[in-house]
């Protein structure tokens, strides 16, 4: 375990990058409901930043912490990862329009893991600091 940095420090900055995700991530949603794609663009590049550094960090905690669920979700990590290179490179071509429904879903998909994969890993933080 990182004893550089408290337990509860860790996961104020995992939940503060989550909270960001949300925000900027329900921002790009509202863009493509709005037709906005230069605008979905941007916000979606400050999502890569956000989810970029925070799978790094999270990946550094789950192995310091030898965290049993750790291949799993690094394996979803790489995935989200894969598929937001994926969708940037359409974006990057100019090909618009045949994307937001992938964009979208990709969204979706990486809020949900949040709930499914990050909560239960604070918690699995929690019960190691108090156990
Ligand atoms: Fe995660």
């Amino acid at each position: 375990m990182n004893d550089a940095m408290p337990v509860v420090e860790m996961i104020k900055t995992l939940s503060y990058d989550h909270d960001r995700l949300r925000e900027v991530g329900a921002r790009i949603i509202g863009a493509i409901e709005c037709c906005n794609v230069e605008v979905a663009c941007g916000d979606l590049l400050e999502f890569q930043l956000i989810q970029d550094s925070h799978f790094w960090f999270q990946d550094r905690l789950m192995e310091a912490a030898a965290y049993p669920g750790m291949e799993d979700h690094v394996r979803c990590h790489k995935r989200l990862h894969t598929i937001l290179i994926a969708i940037n490179g359409v974006l990057c071509s100019g090909r618009y329009s045949a994307l937001t429904t992938d964009l979208a879903a990709f969204i979706e998909q990486s809020l949900a893991h949040i709930k499914e994969m990050d909560h239960p890993f604070h918690d699995f933080l929690i019960e190691e600091k108090s156990g």
